[in-house]
This record gives structure tokens, sequence and C-alpha cells, in this order.
């Protein structure tokens, strides 16, 4: 008899995380992990930072209890975040948003994708090209549908975008678009300030519901100027949702913390939009994970901490940018003929460096330089250390 787990396939590795587990067992001591994005300090050690240090210390000595928290979670990381993305809209913003905690940014999309899933059966998400792996499956087992556009150019390597406005134009009053705020992943290429207006126009224009994913605020340009453009929906928009990662902006990925925002059109309409979003969490994973919730709430409302956070993510995010320049130069030194200007241009973790799956494999294989198929860079990897060994190994490769 075929009993029902017998028919199961072997499906393809995770294009991320097999990488990771490749790079691990490979015991060539020079190797360089340059796929998953987690921050690297420049030992190469992703630092558990300093402010969440100091308040993990004293949540264990104040923790009396491992009792469930509130379904929505953990209310003073709940205002916290909300006020970090809205800054001086929070406010006025608060009664209309219907917040739940989630275990991590993963979560957020899943349950954001199934909450409009649930307010219009068979509605479909639009979704730019290339996006982040996991977009697609996160969104997905949501229950949306896909509808794809290109948004990167990788002759002038910046975000286009013609075939976003084209789709918006098309879409259905109500249809949903999944924007990153900032940091595109796996791009580095953002849209430019008129761009970002031109969206915001359409989807004014033509009723449409964003979905901002925040997953890098305070990596690329500065905590507040990274979701400049979810604030402008925020003052233009009656109805929007936004997924945050605590992941890379407190350095608690393996926490999975986040948060999901579901703005209502009118503050009647919050209480049974929080219903459903605890309907559908309480079907997935029950209630949120606390620790790395807790955490955040600490480094959010002791001022110290808080200033401790805010200048530790701004040296990350300037790191960040002084390694692409780095980077760059190194590179131009080898290859002075090549225009380089968009690895600085671009901003975050995250470029993609435009040369193909073989020379993937080639960097791997002859160099022990781990990088995403499709060559996609994580800029933290980088360090004084192994810097002129990288740009060694990729100057011949770039176009
Ligand atoms: C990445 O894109 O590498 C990160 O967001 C981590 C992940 O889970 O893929």
């Amino acid at each position: 008899m075929k009993m029902p787990l017998d028919s199961l396939q072997e499906l393809p590795p995770d294009s991320i995380t097999s990488l990771m587990t490749a790079y691990r067992q490979d015991p060539f001591p020079a190797k360089l992990d340059l796929t998953i994005g987690v921050y690297r300090d420049r030992t190469g050690r992703t630092p558990v930072m300093s402010a969440v240090a100091t308040a993990e210390h004293a949540l264990i000595n104040a923790q009396s209890s491992k009792a469930y928290l509130a379904p929505a979670g953990v209310p003073g990381f709940l205002e916290g975040i909300h006020d970090l993305v809205f800054g001086e809209l929070a406010q006025s913003i608060r009664p209309r948003s219907a917040l739940i905690q989630t275990p991590g940014g993963c979560s957020a999309l899943r349950i954001g994708a199934e909450i409009l899933h649930r307010a219009r059966a068979g509605s479909s998400i639009l979704l730019g090209e290339p996006t982040w792996a996991l977009h697609d499956g996160l969104l997905a087992g949501g229950g949306l549908r896909l509808d794809r556009f290109p948004c990167y150019d990788s002759a002038s390597r910046r975000f286009v975008p013609g075939p976003m406005l084209d789709a918006l134009r098309r879409a259905a009053a109500g249809t949903a678009i999944l924007l990153q705020a900032s940091c595109y992943n796996p791009t580095g290429a953002n849209p430019d300030p008129d761009s970002w207006r031109e969206i915001l126009d359409v989807i004014e224009a033509r009723g449409l519901v964003p979905f901002f994913d925040v997953a890098y605020q305070g990596l690329g340009r500065g905590l507040d100027a990274d979701v400049a453009w979810v604030r402008e929906a925020a003052r233009r928009l009656p109805q929007f949702l936004v997924a945050v990662s605590c992941s890379k902006s407190f350095g608690l990925y393996r926490e999975r913390t986040g948060l999901l925002c579901a703005v209502a059109g009118s503050a009647e309409r919050r209480g049974a939009i929080e219903s459903q979003l605890q309907n559908i969490a309480r079907s997935m994973h029950s209630m949120p994970p606390a620790h790395g919730a807790l955490l955040v709430e600490r480094v959010l409302t002791d001022p110290t901490l808080r200033e401790t956070w805010q200048a530790e993510l701004a040296a990350m995010a300037a790191r960040l940018q002084a390694l692409r320049g780095t980077l760059a130069g190194e590179i131009a030194a080898l290859r002075p003929e090549l225009d380089l200007g968009w690895l600085t241009r671009q901003q975050g973790m995250f470029s993609l460096l435009g040369i193909g799956p073989d020379d993937v494999r080639l960097l791997r294989e002859r160099h022990h330089v781990y990088l995403v198929g499709d060559g996609r860079i994580n800029i933290a990897g980088l360090n004084e250390d192994n810097l002129a060994t990288v740009a060694q190994a990729l100057a011949p490769l770039l176009r």
C-alpha cells in the first residue's frame, strides 16, 4: 500500500540556505561567505548589538515567567516599532493601524498575504523582478496570485519605473503591490524620489494597496529616510500594509522578531482587521515568540539604550557604504575601464554583480568565495583582510 508521505518528491535545495550549508562544510581556511544577508563586522562576526546585549542581561534578570503573552504580542514592541516606522505621523495613523507581532518579517509577509486573500479571494499582488527569493513562496503561500513585472535594468544597474507604472495602470482597483522600502534585495537599486512620487500618484489615483517590506530600516540612508515613502503613503492613502523585520536593524535574526501593520481606511474598521490577523496567526503559530520583542521594547523605551542602538546602526550603515567604495576602488585599480559608480550609488547589504551561475561556481570552486547563484553579493561580508582578494577574483568577471 502506498502511504501519503511516499508520494513526496525531493525539492531542489533552497537557493540561499543551501549555500550557507556548503560554506560551513568547506574546510578551506580562507573561505568567504558573501551569501545570506547577515551583517558582519570587520572581524567577520555577526555581533549581538551592544544595546541589545545590555537589554538581554536586564531582561534575563527581571524575567520571572515564560507564560504566553497576548496574541497580538508585546504591546511596547508594537508601539515602539509603529513609532519607528511612522515617526511624526505615528500618533495620527495609530487609530487606523491594526498591529500584530510576527515570527520575523517572513511571517509578517505571509500573514499580510493571507489577510489580503481573505479580504478578496483570488486577488493578485504585483511583484517586481528580480526580488528576494522568499517573496514568491510567502506571498503565494498566503493565497495570492503573483503578477510579475521587471523592475531592474542590468545594463544601467538601476531600478526601472516603466514596467511597474504600466502594471499599476493596468491593475484593477484594490490590487496589492509589494514595495521594498529601502536597500532593495537583491539589487541594491530602489526607485529614485521622482519614481517613488509617480508610483504613489498612480497607486492613489487607481485605488491600489501597497504592501511595504521594511527589512533594512536604518541600514541605507538612515532611520527616517529609509521609510520616507512608507510615510508618504501614510499621508496619502486610505489603506496599505507594512511588514517589518527586526533581523537586520536589531541584529535579532534567530529570534524571529517582526511585525505586520495593516492600516485601515477608518478607525472603526481596525478592530475587524485585528481580529482577522489574530485568527490567522492563531492557526499558524498561535502566539508570537517573546524574547526578541521584549529586547526591542527595552532598547526603544530606554533613552540610553536607544541612543546606543541608533549610533551602532548608523555605524553599520556607514561601514556598508564605505565597503562599497573600497571594493569599487580596488576593482577600478585592476580594471580602470569599468564604470563602477553603481556600487556606491546602490544602498544596503546587497548588489547584483551581473555575473552568471558559471562565474558564481568558479568563484566558489577556485577562490572559496560564496555568492548566491544570481550573482548577489552581501557587501557586509567584506572586510579589510579579504577585500583585495575578492576584488582580484571579481575583476576579470565584471562587465
Ligand atoms: C537574505 O536575503 O539573504 C536574507 O534575507 C536571509 C534569508 O532568509 O534569505
